[in-house]
């Protein structure tokens, strides 16, 4: 039988460069989508999945993150005594969130580099990986499909997009055969971000996987790839094309709504889309949005 998933990591130790300067003193995932940091949504999409034990990977600027999910007694006793029940109970949300623990990367050398750090804390079982820039609309459902086929098929699960064929040299890109399931894919190949043209399909690998404990053994022995980083895809690429007891490589293709923060037109994407259906917001926001709009309709 296959081995419940309890585990999420979440890797928040990049630099966040395409930020700067915003992220010069402040993590990327950090940055508030609406009214809330990137990283809470992704930890709450992991406790709605059932795992409610979170592993960050972190690097330097971690001190906003670990306050953001710990108890802030100034400022709840702030709230409660102006009697502010509503802004105290979104205080306290993120408090109680989810079992949050730490570990620090060092040198941020690569997402395959920053998921070895949880060997550790994950030891011998399946477990999730998030990055903390990419949202998933609530919505729509993701993890909790790559988990299921996990438990199902007992190998490495990741989430492929769809992309348009000018992206396909941002991502790491997949080679696919069909199985059985009309949204699950046998992965046979995988690159990581490659030139345009050469790219063998517009499946893009985006931030959420389901890891067997293997990926340690692999990663270890994984040399730098891309960019001088350790590449978690040049491990997986390993696993898709190995040997038999590493189980494969499976991906999930996601049709929904897929926000990557780390971008800043996307970020902005991310506000808007989000917004626009907020009840507290979206009745002021919509109108708003479809006049401006039109006004720069009206300027080209
Ligand atoms: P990105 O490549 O988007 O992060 O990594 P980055 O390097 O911070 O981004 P830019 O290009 O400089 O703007 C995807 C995820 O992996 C984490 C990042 O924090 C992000 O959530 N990551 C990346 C690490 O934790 N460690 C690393 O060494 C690299």
């Amino acid at each position: 039988m296959a081995t419940p998933i309890t585990k999420a990591v979440i890797p928040v130790a990049g630099l966040g460069t395409r930020f700067l300067p915003a992220t010069k003193a402040m993590p990327k995932e950090m940055l508030p989508v609406v009214d809330k940091p990137a990283i809470q949504y992704v930890v709450e999409e992991a406790v709605a999945a059932g795992l409610s034990d979170v592993l960050m990977i972190t690097g330097r600027n971690k001190t906003a993150l670990e306050n953001h999910f710990d108890k802030v007694g100034e400022l709840e006793q702030a709230l409660l005594s102006k009697g502010d029940a509503e802004k105290l109970e979104k205080v306290k949300f993120s408090t109680d969130l989810a079992d949050v623990h730490y570990v620090r990367q060092g040198d941020p050398m690569g997402l395959g580099h920053a998921v070895l750090r949880s060997k550790m804390h994950v030891g011998r079982e399946p477990f999730a990986v998030l990055l903390g820039d990419d949202i998933i609309d609530e919505r729509d459902v993701l993890l909790k499909r790559m988990l299921k086929v996990q438990q199902k098929r007992n190998t490495t699960v990741v989430a492929l997009l769809e992309v348009d064929p000018s992206q396909t040299h941002l991502y790491g890109i997949a080679t696919v055969e069909p199985t059985g399931d009309d949204d699950v894919v046998r992965v046979t190949g995988m690159v990581e971000k490659p030139a345009p043209g050469d790219a063998p399909s517009n499946l893009a690998v985006i931030g959420r996987y389901v890891l067997r404990p293997e990926i340690f053994e692999i990663l270890e022995s994984t040399p730098p790839g891309k960019g001088g980083e350790i590449q978690l895809t040049d491990a997986l690429q390993a696993l898709a094309t190995g040997p038999e007891w590493a189980g494969g490589v499976h991906g999930v293709i996601f049709r929904g709504r897929r926000y990557d923060t780390g971008d800043r037109l996307d970020y902005l994407k991310a506000i808007v889309q989000l917004a626009v259906d907020r009840v507290d917001l979206g009745p002021e926001f919509r109108p708003w949005l479809v006049e401006f709009a039109a006004e720069l309709d009206d300027r080209s």
